[in-house]
């Protein structure tokens, strides 16, 4: 096989990164926008030792999963991979993903069951980062998403997963920051005002804290101005906030916001709890799909215990904590971010939880200075999982039962298998589709200890 050779091929199936995988004589070759079942005329792009990327030329016979996308900008924009499959066989597709990573990673020979649907599968996006440019002509304002593997900004005015408002907002954005002389940040040069814009928006009430990224370290008039005009133009915006991020780095928002005008939070209802999420609070982005997840741990917790001690680690603002607490004795919520706790606690005087106690630090170092023991541990870390040290502290605290919540397949099966060779066994996997049209899954396992 050669660097531009033209190929007919059969996709088998997807890749854990949503690619379409075909094989000549076993030679993996992964093909951008593809579905299973599709033949393909491909043109082959980059050629590895083990592997090649190939690109599509012309869809010979397409997979009976093939839709239109009902997004005009799905190809170019790259956030909804599999926007062009039916949504059923996206959950399938995710769903093998799963067990495939179970059975690679895990060695783990366990049925995945299909995942559960997102309630919404458009609108479904409560929080939205643009990065933000200028062209180098006409000076207009770009805002949008990078195209896959680049920093080239598409310039996206309607994105039909989030909430109408956000196109709204951004648009009268794009066109007033002239109006008060704010320039789009130059990546490059390290030079211009707006680096992002990041909007929340809560699905209960509609309505959106916007946050501008401005690379300075203080409100200046014209951002001031700038700010009072976006908050007076919607009465839908709860409160507009300044991030003030100066370092060159990919990281989106820096350490310090302040609030220019109205509230610096939104609030969200999740199980009958409020909860209050400001500018750099984690959240879930798709509430309602997030809110089948806490109802099934609930579920399952009370279904299983009695007035249970419940250790609820990687907490953000104790979203899992203050969910359960109404079926536990005692529920103890550890997180590392201060902005996270700070929102915790006021959620907790809002909604009169007396029974969650909050602990702002790393959750090895929690549970490696305590010998509390938990009937129940719930785990909800970033993508890139846990640490094996803070593994092992929990299965000293654990009583029995680990609740461990992934948006990361490969990172679950990494630690699952970490979890089995330390004598647990894993009960169950139950995927939950968050992240429509995106190869994301997100999984919560239950694990005993044997
Ligand atoms: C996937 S989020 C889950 C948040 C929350 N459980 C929820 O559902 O909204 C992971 C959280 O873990 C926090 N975190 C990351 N590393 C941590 C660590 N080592 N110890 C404690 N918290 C950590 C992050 O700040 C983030 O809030």
């Amino acid at each position: 096989m050669n660097i531009n050779d033209e190929l007919t091929v059969e996709i088998e199936k997807l890749s854990n990164l949503g690619t379409g995988i075909a094989r000549i004589d076993g030679f993996v070759i992964f093909v951008e926008n593809a579905c299973p079942q599709d033949i393909l005329k491909i043109k082959i792009t980059k050629l590895n030792k083990n592997y090649a990327n190939a690109k599509i030329l012309e869809v010979i016979t397409p997979s009976p999963h093939r839709i239109e996308p009902f997004c005009a900008m799905q190809k170019v924009c790259g956030a909804c991979q599999l926007q062009f499959i039916d949504y059923e066989y996206q959950l399938e597709l995710k769903r093998k993903i799963v067990e495939d990573a179970m059975h690679s990673i895990a060695n783990l020979d366990i049925k995945i069951p299909t995942p559960i649907a997102s309630p919404e599968i458009r609108e479904y996006r409560h929080k939205i980062q643009y990065p933000i440019s200028q062209t180098k002509v006409s000076r207009r304002i770009l805002a949008g998403y990078y195209k896959p593997q680049t920093h080239e900004i598409v310039n996206i005015k309607h994105c039909p997963i989030q909430p109408k408002i956000c196109d709204e907002i951004i648009e009268f954005i794009r066109l007033k920051s002239f109006d008060f002389g704010i320039t789009g940040y130059n990546e490059r040069k390290h030079v211009g005002d707006l680096r992002h814009v990041v909007l929340r928006v809560s699905s209960a009430t509609g309505k959106v804290l916007v946050t501008l990224v401005v690379n300075s370290k203080k409100v200046f008039p014209r951002l001031k101005d700038f700010c009072n005009d976006i908050f007076a133009e919607f009465k839908n915006v709860s409160g507009v906030c300044v991030n003030f991020n100066t370092k060159q780095t990919n990281v989106i928002l820096g350490a310090e916001t302040e609030c220019v005008c109205g509230k610096d939070f939104i609030k969200e209802r999740i199980l009958d709890k409020t909860f209050r999420i400001g500018s750099n609070t984690f959240f879930q982005i798709n509430p309602k799909s997030a809110e089948n997840i806490f109802a099934y741990v609930k579920k399952y917790i009370k279904s299983n215990f009695e007035n249970p001690t419940i250790l609820d680690a990687y907490a953000g603002v104790a979203t899992f904590g203050i969910s359960v607490s109404d079926v536990a004795e005692r529920v103890v919520s550890v997180e590392e971010s201060k902005e996270s706790i700070e929102k915790a606690r006021e959620v907790l005087e809002l909604n009169e939880i007396n029974n969650v106690e909050l602990h702002n630090t790393d959750t090895a170092i929690f549970c490696n200075k305590t010998n509390r023991k938990f009937d129940v541990i719930i785990l909800d870390p970033p993508r890139k999982g846990c640490t094996q040290e803070s593994l092992d502290e929990v299965l000293r605290l654990s009583k029995g039962t680990i609740i461990y919540v992934s948006c990361n397949p490969a990172t679950l099966a990494r630690d699952l298998k970490y979890l089995c060779e330390k004598s647990c066994h894993v009960e169950s996997i139950q995927p939950f589709d968050m992240f429509c049209h995106t190869y994301h899954i997100e999984n919560v396992a239950i694990i005993s200890k044997i």
